[in-house]
């Protein structure tokens, strides 16, 4: 191979895995069309809808990525991203990122179960906790890219998990080694409840 092209092929592949940095200021104009349903600083009110305030900049790129290129579908958001560049992409997950996070309040009558079962999992299902990976206030790893969940709506953390359950792994971005599908196939419709509920008002 000549030299020209071997040093084409390092450029291209340098600039390739490089990822822009998000500037969270001029993220903020850039997500404005977004607030309708996510809330103008990402504290969405609709429980289907979920909260990006505070979540990771990291997974939030991730998966704005992810639902540009279809890889993750959301119906809503349909023909949202399509123009929007790799930048403002970062640009508004990190202008995310900086927002505060709002919690709201677990079920009382289910609390307990889904304590037990965020902090501790289930030894005889071999159900790891959540805490290794979402850590114990569910602030999750942002630089590992795993997500806040602390405060998040119980409606979609029960949805997601519900997908992450089906055979074929409904929501099929679920980072590269599946974590979640092999956790969520062990939790019940009761577990699903009670630990949705509880991270909706954990902080
Ligand atoms: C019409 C409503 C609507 C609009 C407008 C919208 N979204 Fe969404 N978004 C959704 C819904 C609904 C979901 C969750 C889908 C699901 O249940 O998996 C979602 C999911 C997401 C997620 C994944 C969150 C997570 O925790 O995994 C991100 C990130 C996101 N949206 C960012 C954006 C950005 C950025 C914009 C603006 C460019 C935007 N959305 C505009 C409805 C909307
Ligand atoms: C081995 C690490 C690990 C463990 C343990 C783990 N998770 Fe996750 N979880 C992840 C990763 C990684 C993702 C993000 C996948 C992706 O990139 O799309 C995730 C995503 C999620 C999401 C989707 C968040 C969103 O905003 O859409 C929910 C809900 C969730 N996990 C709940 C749980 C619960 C409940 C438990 C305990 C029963 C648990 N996780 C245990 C690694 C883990």
């Amino acid at each position: 191979m000549n030299k020209l092209i071997v040093s084409l092929l390092l450029t291209v592949g340098i600039s390739g895995i490089a990822h822009a940095a998000g500037d969270a200021t001029a993220g903020q104009a850039k997500a404005a069309v977004c607030g309708a349903c996510h809330g103008p600083d990402g504290n969405s009110m609709a429980p289907n809808f979920p909260k990006l305030a505070g979540q990771g900049e990291r997974y939030l790129n991730k998966q704005l990525h992810d639902i540009k290129s279809g890889k993750r579908t959301v119906l809503e958001m349909t023909g949202l991203l399509t123009n929007l560049s790799d930048q403002d992409l970062a640009d508004i997950s990190a202008y995310f990122a900086s927002q505060k996070g709002s919690v709201g309040a677990a079920d009382p009558k289910v609390v307990a179960r889904g304590e037990a079962l965020f902090r501790g999992g289930d030894l005889a299902k071999g159900l790891p906790s959540c805490t290794g990976c979402h850590s114990p206030n569910g602030t999750g790893n942002a630089a590992a890219g795993f997500p806040h969940l602390g405060g998040q709506h119980a409606q979609y953390v029960a949805k997601q998990l519900t997908e992450f359950r089906k055979e074929e792994g409904g929501r099929t971005n679920d980072g590269d080694t599946k974590p979640m599908q092999s956790i969520a196939k062990k939790l019940s419709d009761e577990d699903i409840a009670a630990v949705s509920s509880y991270i909706q008002g954990l902080h």
